[in-house]
């Protein structure tokens, strides 16, 4: 059963609009790496936008949890996943919910009545207890000793600390062949959760306030690979229809059998899915040592470490061929992946052969500081020696570490880390590194303000500035554009009035994905058009501004502060240069 197609079309059959899964790299909002629920995307609509698509919405959303990285290897952790949703903004509230997800388990999924159980929030002093939702589920047939009350602590879903909210009522299968107790139990771990559907009526503030959002509406998520499992019969994840084919592959390039090798085979294939669709995303994401690049470092050199161990031909493409594997099994589902093909394997087979370089010396110095060791501890010194000089990220020593029963110095790390990073920043100030090297909180403002600056050299120059160069550190922007003359104090004066009376509008910046024809039908500017994939985001700026770009981006302009042209002087023949800072 392919149960994405069932979700869809069941929600479908029900009046919902299936909509695409939104980037696993969060457009517009430089505070999260990664998507981590189904709801995220839609979160301003959830607190009353309206929605293009309408009221009803359902979809299956890539997702990326970083908590539980160190549990890879067991039997239910992933570090990506797909998460079923549906949505009623403002629509249906609990009864029609709680319908829906009734007649899905047991109608399309099969699920006998006898296997279910559900929890319901049991309020608190300002938000009732849920009598309503305990209710729908008596009137489905539910006896009322597999109803449990929770509280705020289990029954009340947020993403993060602010935002909408709301008690929410989570479904739970019995994954046990033992008989099925009467009363559900929800610490009992044979019990496991499915679904959940939360009532979101509330918006939490920074300083904790409970306000009522101008609709009520209802976020429901399911976790596909959990589901599966559960369907599938099995308790161990990896062991579901999901992961066959790649288990296979890991299989047959390793010549062992999964039994036995399960821990490091969970990692290699978790991280090589995950790594496949970082790298799909349209971020453009490539390994670094800063943001979601770094993860993704992690992941592909953890995999390859594991790899190691179940003794894989190191020089041989198999990093490709696993990832070959996982590209095939959700091309159809995710356009990206198709479109990023090639993409995918070629940021896969570099950061392979990086690491190959030094992997084996940096194991033989991992071994030589094991055994030289007069503590307990490898000190900072060498945990920044195997980082800076064989490229083991600081979290691949822990764990290396932690397997022989040796703690790492992590702090010391951090420290060395820290000032490392000083130092070559120092050193490579005014030389030109080419884009956005990395994108902290003021990398991303400068980004923003690049395209203000160009709308407004548009204005005050002419419509035939284009941009030639952009360079951005967190300092500074540098701007190069096409221009025949030096411009005058009126000039820049002017640039920087019009720059900084858009960032006083506070204007939204947005971003869309479409085909590259359109955007540039649209009248989308790009400085190399050649160099994006046929899909692009374009980000608009209010109606001042229309670029496609990677990002990312701030939200609103007002974010910005101050505009001050620092320096303005020629770059080459026909080309000026435009330094400037954001105080
Ligand atoms: N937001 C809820 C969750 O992630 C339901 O989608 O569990």
């Amino acid at each position: 059963m392919n149960l994405k197609k069932e979700f869809i079309d069941f929600f479908v059959s029900k009046g919902h609009v299936a909509i695409p899964s939104a980037p696993l790299i969060p457009e517009n909002d430089p505070s999260v790496l990664f998507n981590t629920a189904g709801m995220q995307p839609l979160i301003p609509y959830l607190m009353g936008k309206e929605h293009p698509e309408g009221k009803r919405l359902c979809d299956y959303q890539k997702c990326v949890r970083l908590t539980d990285l160190d549990s890879i290897g067991d039997k239910t952790h992933h570090t990506f996943f797909e998460m079923l949703g549906n949505w009623s903004l403002g629509d249906y509230f609990k009864e029609e919910s709680i319908n829906y997800s009734f007649e899905f388990l047991t109608k399309v999924l099969h699920i006998p009545l006898e296997r279910l159980a559900v929890t319901v929030f049991a309020g608190t002093d300002k938000v009732p207890r849920d009598e309503v939702s305990a209710h729908i589920w008596e009137s489905l047939g539910l006896k009322k000793e597999r109803i449990a009350y929770l509280g705020e602590e289990d029954n009340f879903w947020i993403a993060g600390e602010t935002g909408p909210c709301g008690g929410d009522t989570e479904i739970f299968y019995f994954r046990s062949d033992d008989p099925i107790p009467d009363k559900f139990d929800p610490k009992d771990n044979r019990w496991v959760e499915i679904w959940n559907n939360v009532f979101m009526e509330f918006n939490k503030d920074s300083a904790g306030n409970i306000t009522e959002l101008p609709k009520k509406n209802v976020d429901t998520g399911m976790g596909l690979e959990r589901v599966v499992a559960v369907l599938e019969g099995v308790t161990d994840n990896y062991q579901t229809s999901i992961w066959h084919d790649i288990m296979a592959k890991i299989e047959e390039l390793s010549h062992k059998s999964y039994e036995g090798n399960e821990q490091s085979m969970r990692i290699i294939a978790d991280h090589v899915r995950t790594s496949v669709f970082i790298s799909a995303d349209y971020a453009g994401i490539v390994p670094s040592n800063t943001d979601q690049g770094y993860i993704l470092r992690r992941l592909i050199r953890r995999a390859i470490r594991h790899a190691k161990k179940l003794e894989i031909d190191m020089n041989s493409p198999w990093l490709e061929e696993v990832a070959e594997v996982v590209i095939q099994k959700y091309a159809n589902d995710y356009p990206e992946i198709k479109a990023n093909h090639e993409r995918v394997i070629n940021v896969l087979k570099e950061e392979r052969i990086k690491f190959n370089h030094t992997l084996e010396k940096g194991l033989k110095e991992f071994s030589r500081v094991i055994n030289n060791l007069n503590t307990k501890t490898i000190d900072a010194t060498q945990a920044f020696r195997l980082y800076d000089t064989y490229g083991f990220p600081i979290e691949l020593t822990i764990e290396m570490a932690k397997e022989k029963g040796i703690d790492v110095d992590v702090e010391g790390f951090q420290a060395k880390f820290k000032a490392h990073q000083e130092l070559s920043r120092t050193a490579s100030a005014g030389k030109f590194k080419g884009g956005l090297a990395s994108t902290g909180e003021k990398e991303t403002m400068y980004h923003t303000a690049t395209h203000l600056l160009n709308a407004a050299l548009k204005i005050v120059v002419g419509p035939d500035v284009h941009q030639k160069g952009s360079n951005i550190t967190s300092e500074r922007m540098r701007f190069d554009f096409s221009c025949d003359h030096k411009l005058s104090d009126e000039e820049k004066a002017r640039v920087e009035e019009i720059v900084n009376n858009w960032i006083k509008e506070d204007l939204p910046v947005t971003m869309t994905t479409m085909p590259k024809t359109e955007a540039v039908k649209s009248g989308a500017e790009a400085m190399f058009i050649e160099k994006y994939a046929d899909i692009v985001n374009v980000y608009s700026i209010g109606t001042v501004s229309k670029e496609i770009c990677g990002g990312p981006h701030v939200s609103h302009t007002g974010e910005l502060g101050k505009f001050k042209i620092i320096k303005e002087e020629a770059s080459s023949a026909g080309v000026r240069r435009i330094k400037a800072v954001l105080e």
